[in-house]
């Protein structure tokens, strides 16, 4: 299908509905993108009329509208809203998910080398707690996600696969489909983060093949801090342990005995903050009115064109290497730490990130990386932004 790109004029609405355009280069979605405007003005007429009305009474009155925050996000990736758990951010999903499963010793999961560290770390508790076997799959040396390798690695032992789609500190896009392929062909449970990449690519669970999905709100998909959801496919609820109770992870209760109700929302908090929901709501929306497939068109040419730039800079190495990459641009600057050269482009109101060494553990040490400057685009971020900060970084080079 041919996807119509984002004109110059649809970018300059947008940017003009996206207040933090306005002073600054926002190079850190990959952080927190910067949001549309209606997603904070939605937010803070919330906040406003609640305080004057009573945080039960506001939340009976948008009900319905509240509601249909499982709904969008269930459109978006291509779900049930009843599949969908709205949580606090891509680590509780995560954590809601892997710490729900059941592990024995020898039990042996297969991670990719792109892994942020909080899934590391629930791994390392994994191992601690049940003797489980971790197998870590490096990329090969194009930096492409080898699937034979994972075939190869897959035993009777083998109860989980689980990879990120997008990582946190390289521009690189894994094969989650291939990868789901091959878990379904064997049997296997498969965990995808997708922190990085709902909002930026298109991502449809049901040709992925994934069984659980984590996501955060407030990185490419322009919602607010605080804000995630987790998917968990619906034939595999009831084998998943729920984690934590309240009044609502039920249908029914006695004195004796409780059931757990009948969809993904036994795995989230009833108690949250609805000016987040809505907040979140309104950011799914926005991305849905404009369109996945163009977003993702925009961001790997703004991206392609920056590394392009980048790499003619005396100085500056990048890093992102695969056949398929995104809007996460990371590189170094010769005789400069990562840190000095944010400082310097903070200077000039231009926001990059670093990539610290223990944020993608693995794969940093295997690539003997201690810091990277990350620069991470989204499609309203600009040519000419993209000159402006290579202008600067060729100054400082
Ligand atoms: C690939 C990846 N997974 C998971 C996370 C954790 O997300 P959160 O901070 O929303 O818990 C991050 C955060 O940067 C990430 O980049």
């Amino acid at each position: 299908m041919e996807v119509k790109p984002l004109t110059t004029e649809e970018i300059r609405l947008i940017r003009s509905e996206t207040a933090g355009t306005l002073g600054r280069i926002h190079f850190n979605n990959a952080g927190a993108s910067l949001p549309p405007d209606v997603v904070v003005q939605t937010m803070v007429d919330f906040l406003r009329e609640e305080a004057l009305l009573g945080g039960y009474e506001i939340e009976a009155k948008y009900r319905a509208q509240l509601d249909h925050t499982h709904e969008l996000i269930a459109q978006l990736v291509n779900a049930n809203r009843n599949e969908i758990a709205l949580v606090e951010n891509a680590s509780a999903a995560w954590d809601i998910a892997f710490n729900g499963l059941t592990f024995q010793p020898g039990d042996e999961l297969i991670v990719s080398e792109m892994e942020y560290i909080s899934n590391i770390l629930g791994l390392l508790n994994a191992q601690k707690q049940y003797s489980v076997v971790i197998k870590v799959i490096s990329n090969d040396a194009a930096g492409n996600f080898p699937l034979t390798e994972l075939e190869a690695a897959i035993t009777d032992r083998t109860r989980l696969i689980a990879v990120t789609h997008i990582p946190s500190t390289a521009g690189n896009v894994l094969p989650v489909a291939a990868i789901g392929e091959i878990a379904r062909k064997h049997n296997i449970l498969y965990l995808l983060d997708a922190c990085q990449s709902v909002g930026q690519v298109p991502v449809d669970v049901q040709a992925i093949g994934c069984d659980m999905m984590a996501v955060t709100g407030r990185k490419y998909l322009r919602g607010p801090r605080g804000s995630g959801f987790l998917y968990v496919r619906r034939e595999i609820q009831d084998t998943l342990k729920v984690l934590f109770f309240d009044g609502r992870t039920i249908s029914s209760v006695n004195q004796q005995d409780f059931v757990v109700r009948a969809d993904a929302r036994r795995f989230e908090w009833y108690e949250k903050n609805p000016a987040i929901v809505l907040g979140l709501q309104k950011a799914v929306e926005y991305l849905l009115n404009i369109g996945i497939d163009r977003v993702w068109q925009r961001v790997q040419h703004l991206s392609t064109l920056f590394r392009q730039r980048l790499q003619a800079i005396e100085g500056i190495e990048v890093h992102d290497q695969g056949d398929v990459l995104g809007g996460i641009v990371t590189f170094s600057a010769t005789g400069m730490t990562a840190k000095d050269v944010r400082a310097k482009l903070a200077t000039k109101n231009i926001n990059v990130h670093l990539g610290l060494a223990n944020s993608t553990l693995y794969y940093m040490n295997r690539k003997g990386l201690d810091g990277i400057v990350r620069a991470s685009i989204h499609y309203y971020n600009t040519e000419e932004e993209i000159d402006r900060v290579c202008q600067e970084l060729a100054g400082m080079a």
